[in-house]
């Protein structure tokens, strides 16, 4: 192990927060070396738009779902996937642009690589990081709080604090290395599924250990994939100029 190994096997999401700030200055030091992560074609296709106001951060809560700590942490960012620079450069040169799905998931892959780089800057800094999809349950609500312009795709919340020494967080089991770790070929179902029962007995203990007997992850999965989520989307982001096609 080396001491980025260690940051990246200590993660787990925190969800309860001490109410000190985020300094400035570690922002910056995160979001300098979080924006190393390799780029598609050296776009950058991202930004981070740090929420500050008290009411917005509370309003924020509200609509993804009540979570208290889009407004507790000591910092709460909204990531986007962005390519108005792009848009606006080829604007300004009156080239044409043309956008498509590719030019939609590129950005999407840029700004969540950046995500995670960031995440991982924090968390060797000592604070605890907790991303928030729920931002995609109220977006066009989200969309117009914020005044985002077009070709600028908020995807999920960041929380960023010192986590509460007082809330016990716990690291969350995943699925074993050679379930993930493929080689040459996709392993038939069987062995998939194989490899799944494996990891739900694994979390079975992990979440007998926490008072909740019977539970297991595939029991939760297929309950998250039997409703169609946050139809809104297609609708919301071909608005705000993607195309997904
Ligand atoms: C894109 C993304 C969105 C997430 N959204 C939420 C969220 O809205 N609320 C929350 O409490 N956790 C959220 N999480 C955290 C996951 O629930 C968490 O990573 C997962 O359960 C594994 O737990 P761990 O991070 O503690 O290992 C999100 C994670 C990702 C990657």
């Amino acid at each position: 192990m080396n001491e980025i190994l260690d940051v990246m096997s200590a993660h787990r999401s925190v969800r309860a927060f001490l109410s000190d700030p985020v300094p400035d200055g570690d922002i910056g030091r995160a979001v300098a070396a979080a924006r190393r992560a390799a780029t598609s074609s050296w776009i950058q296709a991202y930004s981070l738009l740090q929420i500050t106001e008290v009411e917005r951060r509370e309003q924020l809560a509200d609509w993804t779902g009540g979570q208290p700590q889009v407004s507790q942490a000591g910092a709460f960012f909204v990531l986007n996937a962005d390519v108005r620079r792009h848009r606006l450069v080829a604007q300004h040169l009156q080239k044409p642009y043309v956008g498509n799905f590719e030019t939609f998931l590129v950005a999407v892959i840029d700004a969540t690589l950046f995500a995670q780089n960031l995440a991982l800057a924090f968390e060797s800094m000592g604070y605890g990081v907790c991303f928030i999809g729920g931002l995609r349950t109220r977006l066009p609500e989200v969309d117009a709080l914020l005044e985002l312009p077009d070709d600028v795709w908020p995807l999920f919340g960041i929380c960023v604090g010192t986590p509460d020494p007082a809330v016990e967080t716990t690291t969350r089991p995943r699925m074993p290395v050679d379930a993930i770790w493929m080689t040459d070929r996709y392993p038939d179902d069987g062995s998939v599924l194989d490899s799944i029962a494996r990891f739900d007995d694994e979390a079975a203990e992990h979440y007998a250990a926490r008072g909740l007997e019977g539970r297991n992850w595939s029991g939760g999965l297929w309950r998250k994939f039997a409703t169609p989520l946050r139809e809104h989307l297609f609708e919301y982001y071909s608005s705000k100029g993607a195309e997904l096609r």
